[in-house]
Order: structure tokens, then C-alpha cells, then sequence
């Protein structure tokens, strides 16, 4: 059976016993921030497992696209040394929730790998956890499994937890002996690869507690995984091999063609790794992810890098791991569309990836390999972790690149020192970042995060509320009030300040009270705790003291416009451009938004205006501005609503709704028709990263400003060219047209001139013992020209020596041409020029032949050329 069947067969066995199959989740979780990367095929259930979400249906199955690099479940260094370690792979899984339990899944899993798909029954294990005597039961009631081959095992391989917090439960997993002789049942959890694991049966009951303590879950549910790619080597008569079967074959053949080696040798390992890589990288951009220097876009640059550098081991020195993109698209792409979709992105991401990185490897490849070199010489056996921290820094090595590349000399790597370096990298960033978030203020309000203290905010409806302060921090303490001129931060009960978020700013306004005033000078958020970053202005304010909060609704009302109009953008750049480029950032201020997206070629200037236009004529429409709280659940299944991946939002979310043109979760805060917007303009579009797109834009009066602007320097054209506006492009032409026709003119001009002005000098040539000498001051020129005019008078003097000067604007420009029989008497150019340039107060040099010169003192000039003429004569006298 090839992959794909027996991904549908496992789908239709399933079927047959009532499941539904739904997709595969993206690989970046929509809402879990323990998780980086979707790492099993239960996370995206986890909420039903809790028992906060109710399922649609109670037996589901699918294949859930996993990625393994970081956390609790990490395969990275096994990668490409064996040969059934993946950091991307495919989870085959059938569920029940709160339905059937242990019975039916070890029943079932029997069925399908024995009776349907034939797996010999004297190959196969069933291992149980060691207190589970159920599940034990069950596997010699339910089952003809041998007796013998039901093993009892501990809790590091058969009871599963998702990550340090989350559902769990005892596992029973399905392994089969690939020895030969079958005497593989002692190599069973031993990490041999001639037993191998392939089907984990997961009997979720409880959840793991942030204390390490176990609580009951309200039901009992099934959570199984199947390792395709395991499945698949051993149904293809592969072994452990999943490098043989066809997930992988057409990767590695690519690889095969592009480096022109064979996959065996030495060449194995890397074309194992650079395959595992290609579709983790691949899958997790399709999904939205993108290369950076943290979170889960620092995991996929180092992926890349490690790819790259095992490209170097097979003699690809060039950007290749895009080229291979197609090939993964072909073999993949009709089970998940997704690749499909964004197969350009994610070829164009990688391919720049690899090129910024390529450049800096051969420069650390060299440098640790001086590095070890010394090492070694000195018998030692580690590199230090400031050469470490010193290749991550300069040359953009991940340190597991580096542990690995140190490994291959035998070597180890100081891994505590270079977190500690590491830990002074991040300290010094984070007191680089303390003028804004101070920690002192974070651990200040932590006691009161704790206590429960939170901000109402009620700025989606009001610009202004009679609010409380709730606390007062002065240089990260509480302090009970504050006076004329302090600085700190203010926190109320209940505010209209919009905090920082989404992208749109912070608001800023005034707060209020009895006794006194303070300026709010931004406006932030820590969890649920609105920080007023404030100045007193006037008088004292006191904690627990009434005051009046205001917004400055004109900056407010500013940042509103930006904000709809950059979902009016975004919905037209879905339809002029099209509906898979993506949000990759924004800001949203007063005086302009700034959208970035996933795309990958620059917009022309039609794809411009039209989406100009179509953001205008939403706004001439006056559509109204809608929201509404809906439960995430609902909103995630609908593809009609625009959802940032990273954004974390709450049990409910709110949608915005603009007309029936574009909705979009969102907290930000928006005009109730976009009407309001009055004009959109865009400013510039550009590449901020590949396949990452940048508009700039403004709306409301900072677009009239700049339709005001523009119209006034058409105004002075028109005025200053007189001609109608209209027509200054074509006047513009003629007159570019003009001034090229003028530029020739004065060229041959000054050919001519050059000519004339090198005929009269020809007549001062003297002879000096045998050889032309012309030394002589021109008209006023510069040190360009001078040169244009020696090039002229140099073959009229023959094999002689030429020396101009000319004085421009208090420069004096000296040069200096001997031919050969002159430097046979042993005269240079370049001393000529030197010795003269002396006088006048200048320097400069150059060769025998040909030299230039210049200085300050213009009246110096005679004396210069005499002290010239002197030198040339004495020379030319002493006979070579
Ligand atoms: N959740 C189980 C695993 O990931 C099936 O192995």
C-alpha cells in the first residue's frame, strides 16, 4: 500500500465504527500558549478533554500534521541518526469522547493492524502501564494476542501527558519486533531500532496540575496516535526505515539530483536530516509561521540553518532547500491543501533564508574550525561557552548546530556557560527595554494581579468616565499618592484608555481629581490591569481617590480611522491581490497604519489604485461598524472570519463586523460607520522580509493634509512651467528631452575647447637635453577636467614630460605625465607632483608615469611651476 492508502484505509476503518473524520489543525496552535508548535493529535481537543467544550461528535479520527522540536516531547538530535525520529510527522488517531473506553480501543487497534492490514501477530507487543491491570485484562480477553507479549512498563513510556500541565492518563502502546529471528522481546522501550513503537492507545483521565498534582477529569476518553511514517515503512517492507517509504523517496531522489550523490555513505545522514527538515519548515510556514529570532520563528531558522550546513556535507554551498519545495508540494499537497496554497510563500521564505544565512556560514564553519583545532591541540575536549555564544552572536550558529558539529570532532560544548552568556545578552535587552516596561513595576503589581485586581474598560463606548485609583507606582513602588511634577504609573477601576494592543497605540488624555491633575502620557496593559502611564501636572493625587478620566478623543478618534481602514485593507487586498496573503503585523496610530502581509511579489501600481479605490469606495458606501461577542469555538471552525495566529483571546471573542465587507476578531477599538474614514490614501508599499509585504497608509485628515500637499506642488509646477496641470507630464518629457540634447551640445563643446586649448600648449613644448618638456599653467578648471586636457596634450609632447596646473576656486590642481625615456633618467610623475604640491601648501602622488596633485596656497602657483621646470631640467641632465 502506498501512504496514502494507508492513511485511507485507517480513515475508513474508523468510519466503519462510527467516527467522523475531521482535518488536521494547524500547526500553530489558535489559542494554547503552552504550546509552540501543535505537538500531538489530542491538542486540539484538549479544551473537550477539560471538559470545557462540549464535541460535536463523540467518535472522531484524522491525521494531525505534529512538529517535535522543542518542550516536553523533542526528537530534534534523533533526527537523521536513526531512522524513525521525525520533527515533522504525521498522527494517525481515532477518539472518543467521554464514549467508548479501554475495550474498544485495544479491540479495535487489534482489528485493524492484524485482521485488515495483516501485521504477523508473533511480531507484535502490547506494552501497558504497570498499574493498569484493565488494560492488561482486556488485551488477553479482547484480543488473540500472545500472552507472553503483554508487558507491564513504567511511567516514562506508558503514561502520557501532553507537556508539564494538561490531560493525561495511562498509555498501552502497540510495538513490532523487526528481528529477524523474532527474539525481539527485550529490545521492546529499549530504543533499538528493530523494535520499534508505532501506535500509542492513550486512556485519558486526568489532568496535571501547575503543582504536579493529579485531579480527575469529568469523563474518561480515548486519545490515540499513530506514527504514519512508522507505519507506513513497516507496511512497505522498510523496517524502521521511513527514510525508504514513499513520504520521503521523491525528497531525497530531489536531493539526489540537485548534489549529484547517492543516498548511502556518508551522504545518508545528511539527506535524511535536510528531508526531515524541508517538511517541517514547509508545513509550519504554510500554516503561517515565519523565521525570526524568537518563539517558534527562531525554531525554523535553526532548522534552516541545519539543513543548510548538512547541504554544505553533500557539496551544496548554494541556496537548495527551496528548490525542493515542489517536490514536497506534489507528494503532499492534494491530502493538505495548504502547501498547495502557499507552496510560492514558502519556497520564497526559505529561499531567503538560506541566502542570508549562507552567507555567514563559510565564516563560522572557518572559525569553529579554528576554534576546535585549538582546542584540541591543547588536549582538551570542550569548546568554551564564549566561542559558543561567540558563533551564535557573530555568525547566527544555533547552539545545537554547534553541539552537533562539535560532536562530529568528538568534541562536547560548555552548555551552562553559554546560557550564562546568554543570560547577559537577555538581561542587557531587557534593561535596554526597561525604560517602557520596567520590572520593578511588574513585580510591583504582581501582588495585586494576584489579589484580584482588575480595570473595567469602557472605552469601546465612552471617551470619558468617573473612575477610582486603584494604585499608584512611583519607580516600580506603590506609593499612596503622588505630587506636582512625579512620574509613574496609575491604575483605575474602571478606564476609557484603550491599552496598547492589536497594534493600535495606547491612549493618551488626562485623569482628573480633586486636588489635582495628571497627564496620561500612553496607556498599557498587564493581563487584565490597565497601566496609565501619567505626569502629575497640578496638584496631588491620592490612591482610592474619585477622579474624571479623559481620553484626547481627537488622537483617539484618529486611531480609530486607521484602525477600520486597515480591515477594509486587508479584505481588499484579499480580493485585488488574493484571499491566502496573510496578516504578518500592523500598527495602527493617529497619524497612520502600517499593514504587513504575506505575499509574494511587489503590488504594481494598478494592484495599487485599485485597492486605494476599493478601501474608498467602502468608505462613500458609509457601511456600518458592528461587534459582537461570540464564543471561540464557534468562530474557529468558520473560514469567513479573519483570525491572527499568536493573538491570544479569551473564551469569547469579539468580532468586528464592517458592513458585509469584512469581519475580523478584534479588540481595537473602531468608527461606528466607515463613513468616518472620509479619505484613504496609501503612502508606499514595500519588502520588509521575503514573501512579506509592508503598506503604509493614512485616512482622515492626514490624508487630506497630503491631498492638500500634493495639490499645491501641482499648483506650483502648473504656475512655474505655465501649463494646465494636466499637461505638465508631457511638458515635463519635452523639457527632460530638451536638457538630454543641451548635455551633448556642451560635451562636443568641451572636446573641441580641450582640442584648441591642447593645440596652443603644443607650442610652448621646449627640448631639454633631447626630451619635450611643456610645463605650464592653464585657465581655471578642476582637477577632472585637468585630467580630460592632459590626456589631450600628452601625445603632442611625444615620449616627453607634461606638467599642468590650473587654480579653481582657491584649489590649486596640479599634474604630471612622463614618458619612458624620462624615467629612464630616473624622474617620476609622482615625485614631480609631490615636491610641488609642497609648495602649495598640498600633497598627493601617484605612479612614474602619471601622477595628480593639489593644495591650498594659489599664490604659491608660480613658485610651484618654477621649482617644477628646475627639477625636470636637473633630471633630464643626468644621462641614463
Ligand atoms: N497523544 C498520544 C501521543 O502523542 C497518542 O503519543
Amino acid at each position: 500500500m502506498t501512504s496514502n492508502e494507508i492513511r485511507e484505509s485507517f480513515f475508513s476503518f474508523f468510519r466503519e465504527k462510527g467516527h467522523v473524520i475531521v482535518p488536521s489543525a494547524p500547526l500553530i496552535p489558535m489559542k494554547d500558549p503552552t504550546l509552540l508548535f501543535t505537538n500531538a493529535g489530542m491538542n486540539q481537543f484538549k479544551d473537550i478533554f477539560l471538559g470545557t467544550v462540549k464535541p460535536d461528535a463523540v467518535r472522531v479520527a484524522d491525521t494531525q500534521k505534529c512538529i517535535r522540536v522543542t518542550g516536553k516531547h523533542n526528537d530534534l538530535e534523533e533526527v537523521g541518526h536513526d531512522t524513525y525520529h521525525h520533527t515533522f510527522f504525521e498522527m494517525l488517531g481515532n477518539w472518543s469522547f467521554g464514549d467508548y473506553y479501554k475495550r474498544e480501543a485495544i479491540e479495535w487497534a487489534w482489528e485493524l493492524v492484524t485482521d485488515r492490514w495483516k501485521l504477523p501477530k508473533d511480531r507484535l507487543y502490547a506494552t501497558v502501564f504497570h498499574e493498569d491491570e484493565e488494560a492488561e485484562r482486556l488485551w488477553r480477553r479482547v484480543t488473540d494476542i500472545d500472552h507472553g507479549h503483554v508487558l507491564r512498563c513504567g511511567a516514562k513510556d506508558n503514561f502520557w501527558e501532553m507537556g508539564e500541565t494538561g490531560p493525561c492518563g495511562p498509555c498501552s502502546e502497540l510495538h513490532i519486533d523487526l528481528t529477524p529471528d523474532g527474539s525481539g522481546r527485550d529490545l521492546v522501550n529499549a530504543g533499538d531500532p528493530r523494535v520499534i513503537e508505532f501506535w500509542n492507545l492513550v486512556f485519558i483521565q486526568s489532568e496535571r496540575q501547575p503543582d504536579g498534582s493529579l485531579i480527575d477529569l469529568p469523563y474518561r476518553h480515548v486519545d490515540t496516535g499513530m506514527g504514519l511514517e512508522r507505519i507506513t515503512a513497516v507496511m512497505q517492507g522498510h523496517g524502521s526505515d521511513n527514510y525508504a517509504t514513499d513520504l520521503f523517496q521523491p525528497i531525497i531522489r530531489g536531493i539526489e539530483a540537485l548534489c549529484g550523490l547517492e543516498q548511502s555513505g556518508e551522504a545518508l545522514i545528511p539527506m535524511r536530516v535536510i528531508a526531515d527538515h524541508l517538511r517541517t519548515i514547509s508545513f509550519a510556514v504554510a500554516d503561517g509561521a515565519l523565521p525570526s529570532n524568537e518563539g517558534r520563528g527562531y525554531v525554523l531558522r535553526r532548522l534552516v540553518r541545519r539543513a543548510a550546513r548538512y547541504g554544505r556535507k553533500l557539496g551544496l554551498t548554494e541556496p537548495f532547500m527551496y528548490k525542493l519545495v515542489p517536490v514536497l508540494v506534489e507528494k503532499m499537497g492534494t491530502v493538505f491543501p495548504e502547501l498547495q496554497t502557499h507552496a510560492r510563500h514558502v519556497a520564497e521564505v526559505m529561499r531567503s533564508e538560506e541566502e542570508s544565512f549562507s552567507r555567514t556560514l563559510d565564516r563560522g564553519i572557518d572559525l569553529f574550525e579554528q576554534i576546535s583545532e585549538t582546542v584540541k591541540a591543547g588536549g582538551g575536549r570542550r569548546i568554551s561557552g564564549d566561542e559558543v555564544f561567540k558563533l551564535y552572536d557573530t555568525f547566527g550558529f544555533p547552539v545545537d548546530l554547534t553541539r552537533l558539529m562539535a560532536e562530529e570532532q568528538g568534541l562536547s560544548i560548555d552548555e551552562e556557560g553559554f546560557e550564562e552568556q546568554m543570560g547577559r545578552q537577555r538581561e542587557r535587552a531587557r534593561a535596554a527595554r526597561s525604560a517602557r516596561h520596567p520590572a520593578a513595576d511588574l513585580k510591583s503589581l504582581q501582588p495585586l494581579i494576584d489579589a484580584g485586581m482588575t480595570t473595567q474598560f469602557v472605552g469601546y463606548e465612552q471617551m470619558q468616565a468617573a473612575a477610582r485609583i486603584s494604585a499608584m507606582l512611583v519607580d516600580g513602588a506603590l506609593v499612596e499618592e503622588m505630587g506636582e511634577g512625579a512620574h509613574g504609573l496609575a491604575i483605575l477601576d474602571r478606564t476609557p484608555f484603550y491599552g496598547e494592543s492589536g497594534g493600535q497605540v495606547g491612549d493618551t488624555g488626562w485623569i482628573e481629581g480633586a486636588n489635582g491633575v495628571l497627564e496620561v502620557l500612553d496607556t498599557r496593559k498587564a493581563g487584565s490591569l490597565f497601566l496609565h502611564e501619567v505626569r502629575v501636572t497640578q496638584g496631588v493625587l491620592r490612591k482610592n481617590g474619585a477622579v474624571r478620566a479623559r481620553v484626547e478623543e481627537p488622537r483617539r478618534r484618529a486611531a480609530m480611522r486607521h484602525h477600520t481602514a486597515t480591515h477594509l485593507l486587508q479584505n481588499a487586498l484579499h480580493t485585488v491581490l488574493n484571499e491566502r496573503s496573510r496578516q504578518a503585523g500592523s500598527y495602527v496610530g493617529p497619524d497612520r497604519l502600517r499593514f504587513d502581509f504575506t505575499h509574494g511579489s511587489a503590488l504594481s501600481a494598478e494592484e495599487l489604485t485599485q485597492i486605494e479605490r476599493m478601501v474608498n469606495s467602502r468608505v462613500v458606501e458609509n457601511q456600518p461598524v458592528r461587534t459582537k461577542s461570540l464564543p471561540l469555538e464557534e468562530v474557529k471552525g468558520r473560514n469567513d472570519i479573519i483570525a491572527v495566529f499568536d493573538e491570544k483571546y479569551g473564551e469569547h471573542v469579539r468580532v468586528v463586523e464592517v458592513g458585509d465587507v469584512s469581519r475580523e476578531l478584534c479588540g481595537g477599538t473602531h468608527v461606528s460607520a466607515t463613513g468616518e474614514i472620509g479619505y484613504f490614501r496609501i503612502l508606499t508599499e514595500s519588502s520588509i522580509a521575503a514573501g512579506v509585504r509592508r503598506i503604509e497608509a493614512v485616512c482622515g485628515m492626514p490624508a487630506v493634509d497630503l491631498a492638500e500637499r500634493e495639490h499645491s506642488v501641482l499648483q506650483r509646477l502648473s504656475q512655474g512651467l505655465s501649463v494646465a496641470v494636466e499637461e505638465l507630464p508631457d511638458r515635463i518629457t519635452a523639457i527632460q528631452e530638451q536638457m538630454r540634447q543641451l548635455e551633448k551640445k556642451m560635451q562636443s563643446m568641451q572636446a573641441d575647447q580641450a582640442a584648441n586649448t591642447a593645440a596652443s600648449l603644443a607650442k610652448a613644448i621646449d627640448q631639454v637635453h633631447g626630451v619635450s618638456v611643456l610645463v605650464a599653467q592653464v585657465p581655471d578648471m578642476s582637477g577632472t577636467a585637468l585630467r580630460t586636457l592632459m590626456d589631450e596634450v600628452r601625445p603632442l609632447a611625444g615620449d616627453g614630460v607634461v606638467v599642468l596646473a590650473a587654480a579653481e576656486e582657491g584649489k590649486v590642481s596640479l599634474i604630471c605625465s612622463c614618458g619612458s625615456e624620462a624615467i629612464a633618467r630616473g624622474l617620476s610623475a609622482g615625485n614631480l607632483v609631490r615636491e610641488m604640491a609642497k609648495q602649495v601648501g598640498g600633497g598627493g602622488g601617484g605612479k612614474p608615469g602619471l601622477a595628480q596633485a593639489g593644495g591650498k596656497d594659489v599664490t604659491a602657483l608660480p613658485a610651484a611651476l618654477e621649482l617644477g621646470k628646475r627639477l625636470i631640467v636637473e633630471g633630464l641632465g643626468s644621462e641614463a
